[in-house]
């Protein structure tokens, strides 16, 4: 088990950009920078013992500068989409930027993904830990309030990784954090997701209207092709669901009452027979079957990341919450602690 640091870049402004590699007792390994906290590599092992990097990324940090889709990033203020880019809070309106059409999406023009974060590793009996810390100064990308945000990735021996976020704020704000990993259980640049076999814990998802935003409707998945509460292929019903997947899927047994992990998916790839597990404290997870990737990025292969070439499963509170009072709050206030954890368990079948 080990944690190493080396040099990977510099940012614009002359600051050294560092990558740190984690590695468990089982030579599974995460390479992560204190940019943007991107994870740049997962090696996993699959069925046979062999490893293959399983997220999607780049080699280099100077491609990380480089317009791309929040490979690997952490993600906030405030992740997915906030309507009209724009919401009030205590009788204060504040304006975001519009990064998406005209709607504001994950955390604006220089959200968490694009900052540095302050850096500091740790080991202990079953894991080796990088605690990633950034303070979000008051209306940094239009949000009130100085908010104080620590993320810990670990890498433990049970081959998990395991993402803990904790912040506070001296203002109330907004705060749904998440992580933007895109996964291909195949092995990063090895063709599209569409045979992944995929299990989501929720019997209900959100609708969402134009411009990805929720209507505020939390229906039923049975009988549509949002019924994922059995194993399904990715692809076995993707044409019936415009764009392909792109959706919030209520997690079962949430309560917010309660800081409890669940069950939220499992995803098998039958090829390699690795499995990840999701587990969250969150009451939704994201399912994105990267629609928008086009060829036109290449990644660590050297091969293009074609349409629907990785998945996400982005843990987090609902879209557009601030907008939506049926939706659970995630107004963070002065004295209260965010908390939010979420594992990835690799395993085979
Ligand atoms: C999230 C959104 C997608 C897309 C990606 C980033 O997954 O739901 O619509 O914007 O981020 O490309």
């Amino acid at each position: 088990m080990s944690i190493t640091k080396s040099v990977f870049g510099e940012t614009a402004d002359g600051r050294t950009v560092h990558l740190y590699t984690l590695t468990n007792a089982n030579n599974m390994v995460a390479k992560i920078t204190d940019f943007g906290g991107i994870v740049t590599h997962l090696l996993a092992p699959d069925k046979n013992g062999r490893f293959a990097d399983v997220v999607l990324g780049f080699d280099s940090f100077e491609k990380y500068l480089e317009p791309h889709p929040y490979f690997g990033a952490l993600i906030g203020r405030v992740c997915n989409r906030i309507a009209g880019s724009q919401f009030t809070l205590e009788g204060g309106s504040y304006k975001l930027a519009a990064n998406d059409g005209k709607n504001h999406l994950h955390g604006g023009l220089m959200g968490f993904d694009k900052v540095l974060w302050d850096a500091a590793v740790f080991e202990t009996s079953d894991r080796v830990s990088l605690r990633l810390s950034y303070l979000s100064k008051d209306g940094e990308e239009g949000y009130p309030g100085n908010l104080s945000v620590m993320v810990f990735y670990s890498l433990t021996d049970e081959n998990e990784l395991v993402i803990d976020y904790t912040a506070s704020t001296d203002k109330p704000t907004p705060v749904n954090l998440t992580q933007h990993n895109y996964f291909n259980l195949k092995g990063e640049g090895s063709g599209d997701i569409l045979d992944h076999v995929i299990s989501i814990a929720a019997n209900r998802y959100l609708i969402s209207g134009e411009g990805l935003i929720p209507t505020g409707e939390i229906v039923k998945v049975e009988n549509t092709p949002m019924d994922f509460t059995t194993p399904t292929a990715a692809g076995q019903r993707i044409h019936q669901v415009d764009g392909g997947y792109d959706h919030d899927f209520q997690v079962r047994g949430w309560s917010k009452r309660l800081f409890k992990l669940r069950p939220a998916a499992v995803v098998t790839e039958p090829v390699s027979g690795r499995v990840m597990e999701v587990l969250t404290t969150e009451p939704a997870i994201h399912l994105y079957t990267g629609n928008f990737l086009d060829g036109t990025i290449t990644g660590k292969s050297g091969r293009p990341y074609e349409k629907q070439s990785g998945f996400c499963l982005e843990t987090q509170h609902y879209p557009d919450s601030p907008n939506i009072p049926l939706f659970p709050s995630i107004i963070l206030k002065p004295g209260q602690s965010y908390r939010h954890t979420t594992i990835h368990r690799f395993t085979v079948s």
